[in-house]
């Protein structure tokens, strides 16, 4: 599925010829070195996380230089969310980024893909025939208090065990409407995590992972709003002090609660899609990212 040749593209300017590869692990280096350029707080060990996730592509140099990259995440047969668009600044205005989003796209056939467009990407991916789904607040900052949100009598918050893993893939399929079970197995397997228990069965959860320049809280998806708060309020407490961040759909309605929680929003970016079409949630709803990139 992954091009694993050398596909040769002209620079518009004739200096150079740019290859297109599947992205490696020996890759990560050099990819955190461009989002590090670009100010973005991607950390190795975050790039690792999302290249275990999916697949990627590098645009190279002859010389073997990477200059660009994209990573895709394919979520069952119809959905894949596409992010960590980057060419580096020397680059730009070559039409690489076309060329690795239009791979992608060949790559493939038939399936839906969403994004998270800075401004900086959304022109190209107009061009490209996506169109703007819905918006992504992004907030952090150190929280200020540890609020205790009450659940409902009888539900309770406790720890993610391996033993929920069947039942939060598909709590995560109703809330995106995506099947995501091996990432929500990779979370299980490496973040701190919580559910939601009423004694019949689990009916929320929330991870919270080391990612930039601290946590990141997500994803998080619960039956109602005061559910997602309860657990998204029990990271606030248990890192207090410390910087987090957490990606959430505006349409979820936490952000003026967060911004009194001390997590700031302090930037928005539009959700695009090639659908207009977004997969329709059965259920819970979805009130946090995994990750600006991987939705
Ligand atoms: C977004 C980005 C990947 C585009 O890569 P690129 O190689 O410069 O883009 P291309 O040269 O392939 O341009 C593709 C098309 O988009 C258009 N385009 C790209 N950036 C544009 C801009 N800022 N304003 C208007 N049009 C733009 C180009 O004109 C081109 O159209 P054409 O093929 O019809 O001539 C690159 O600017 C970048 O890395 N930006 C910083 C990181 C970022 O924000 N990435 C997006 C993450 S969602």
């Amino acid at each position: 599925m992954i091009p694993t040749s050398v596909k040769q593209i002209p620079s518009r300017d004739g200096r150079a010829e740019i290859g297109i590869r599947a992205m490696t692990s020996g890759d990560l280096p050099d990819a955190a070195l461009l989002s590090k350029a670009l100010g973005w707080p991607h950390r190795l060990e975050d790039w690792d996380f999302m290249l275990r996730q999916g697949h990627g592509l590098v645009a190279t140099l002859e010389n073997g230089a990477v200059i660009g990259t994209i990573l895709w995440w394919p979520f069952g047969t119809r959905y894949a969310t596409v992010g960590l668009v980057i060419v580096a600044n020397a680059w730009q205005g070559h039409g690489i980024g076309r060329t690795l989003l239009a791979t992608v796209r060949r790559l493939l056939p038939g399936y839906s893909l969403y994004l998270n467009a800075t401004p900086a990407g959304q022109p190209l991916y107009e061009k490209l025939g996506f169109i703007p789904t819905g918006i992504v607040e992004q907030h952090q900052g150190n929280g200020v208090s540890a609020p205790i949100v009450p659940l409902e009598p009888g539900h309770r918050l406790r720890p993610v065990v391996q033993q929920d893993l069947q039942e939060l893939a598909a709590l995560d399929g109703a809330a995106t409407g995506m099947d995501r079970a091996r990432l929500i197995e990779d979370l299980v397997a490496t973040a701190k995590g919580v559910v939601i228990d009423t004694g019949d069965g689990i009916v929320g959860y929330s991870f919270c992972r080391k990612f930039g320049w601290g946590w990141l809280i997500g994803p998080v998806a619960a039956a109602t709003p005061i559910g997602a708060r309860a657990l998204i309020a029990h990271w606030i407490g248990t890192h207090g002090g410390e910087f987090l961040r957490v990606d959430i759909p505006a349409a979820c309605g936490l952000s003026s609660w967060l911004d009194d929680m001390g997590l700031i929003r302090v930037d928005t970016v539009n959700t695009m899609s090639t659908d207009a079409m977004t997969p329709a949630p059965d259920g819970p709803c979805y009130y946090a990212l995994t990750s600006q990139a991987i939705g």
